[in-house]
């Protein structure tokens, strides 16, 4: 296996978030830094604690994934970002009442000094918010060049090397893929003729940040990172992007539970997911066009790991609901529903209920670490366009046109060792480590 040539962490890592004063991106970063300081357990992230098998298969030899991935260090990353509101991001995380008063005193003063800039933002792509603290209307073209700016900014003031940019903020409405989404010329053009029908911020966000050089990061559902033309940009830019909508709490357990039926040849006739959360998530996506952006991604999961049209008699006509709804006293803890109707042997029904009792943003916040991290060291692997070794960490897993995306957590969690393995020069392994 031939080993990829990759470029020295060395240097300040910028890490701007889109919706930095948001649940996710607070706890991301409150987290992150308690984790540097010695007071918090990077509980839940790969890169932290996750070991990897290396050498032939009774070396026994598991060393820590960052002990022999060349990662940036947690003591380089300087976060920065994007909001509505102007809140420091010690106030913003008091504000999405995640983590408890005692743990964010522990670094309230780093928090505090984060100050998140001006949004992109336009009110017909999030129905349920309205920003304070947004750049005044301009085009689509001037408004993307304004977060060139940001980015060039953050970037000279901190003194980083490199970038990343992540998008933890609200759900844009659906918009389906038009002609204008399909090349980067066409989307130039609808740029250039300011489009605010096709052309969501978050798109902005995407174009702005791998023209500056930063791999970028899509954690909603959005239609961004895996329209045609942000692929053209990206794979030109020679900058890796991934995404789209983490994956961390009811997809999840999907994504683990659907492998286990049909590698058992059981059948299936329903699956009705609902959820009731209470943050600021749960509002936005108690609008219908975002909680539609939402359904998509989420529905799509089923289908493709089980594969109705190759086991038409276990799968072929599956009733699949997912809903979400808005339940203020249950703030970011959201409760997941699951009742899953199985069938087995000559036919019989069976039922499987899940009901996980889940910390939203607790299940995202090592998923951005993670993914922060490794879409810098594809950075200087000299990886560009799509990482689907990335799929691991979403439910709309991005991939290449034409090709299937994979679903199934563990293929997934094989594919995301084995790059790593590939990387550093060592055999790529088919069991289990
Ligand atoms: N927590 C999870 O488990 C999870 C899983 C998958 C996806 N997500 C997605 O992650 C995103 C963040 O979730 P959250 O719970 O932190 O929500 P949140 O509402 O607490 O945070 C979103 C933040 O984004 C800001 N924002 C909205 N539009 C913006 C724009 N155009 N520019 C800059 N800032 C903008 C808002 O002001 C808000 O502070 C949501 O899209 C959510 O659907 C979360």
């Amino acid at each position: 296996m031939e080993k990829v040539e990759v470029k020295d962490a060395k240097g300040k890592l910028g890490v701007l978030v889109v919706g930095v004063g948001g649940a996710v991106a607070s706890t991301f970063i409150a987290g992150t830094l308690s984790v540097r300081k010695g007071v918090g357990k990077p509980i839940g992230s790969v890169t932290q604690l996750a070991t990897i098998r290396l050498g032939k298969r009774n070396a026994n030899h598991f060393p820590k994934i960052k002990e022999v991935v060349p990662l940036a260090e947690l003591d380089d990353l300087v976060f920065g970002g994007w909001d509505l509101f102007e809140d420091n991001i010690y106030e913003a995380a008091k504000h999405a009442e995640v983590l408890k008063q005692e743990d964010l005193n522990l670094v309230k003063d780093e928090l505090e000094a984060i100050r998140p800039m001006p949004a992109v933002f336009d009110r017909n792509y999030v129905k349920r918010l309205q920003g304070t603290h947004v750049k005044p209307e301009a085009s689509r073209r001037r408004l993307t060049e304004q977060l060139q700016e940001d980015i060039r900014r953050f970037k000279a003031e901190n003194g980083c090397e490199r970038l990343v940019v992540m998008w933890a903020a609200s759900t844009e409405v659906y918009i389906s893929q038009s002609a204008e989404h399909e090349s980067l010329e066409a989307f130039e053009q609808a740029l250039d003729e300011n489009r605010t029908d096709l052309i969501s911020p978050s798109m902005c966000y995407a174009y702005a940040a791998i023209s500056e050089g930063a791999p970028f990061i899509m954690g909603a559902p959005n239609l961004c990172v895996d329209m045609p033309a942000i692929g053209e940009l990206a794979e030109r830019e020679n900058i890796p992007i991934c995404g789209k909508d983490y994956k961390t709490g009811q997809t999840l357990i999907k994504t683990v539970l659907a492998p286990m039926l049909k590698t058992r040849m059981l059948g299936l006739d329903g699956w009705f997911s609902t959820n009731i959360l209470g943050n600021r998530d749960g509002e936005v996506l108690d609008d219908p066009g975002s909680f539609r952006t939402k359904e998509v991604s989420k529905l799509s999961v089923i289908d493709t790991i089980l594969q109705p049209e190759i086991y038409p008699e276990l799968y072929g006509n599956i009733y699949h609901k997912v809903r979400i709804n808005y339940y203020p006293p249950r703030k970011d803890n959201k409760e997941g529903w699951d009742n899953i109707d199985l069938v087995g042997w000559l036919g019989y029904p069976m039922q499987l209920k899940v009901d996980f009792l889940c910390r939203d943003s607790i299940l995202a916040a090592p998923l951005c670490l993670d993914l922060v991290l490794f879409s810098d060291l594809a950075l200087r692997c000299g990886f560009s366009g799509i990482q689907s070794w990335l799929s691991f960490y979403f439910k709309s897993p991005v991939h290449a046109p034409g090709s299937v995306p994979e679903h199934d957590l563990f293929i997934q969690h094989t594919i995301l060792k084995n790059t790593l393995r590939q990387i550093i020069g060592e055999p790529t392994l088919d069991y289990l480590d």
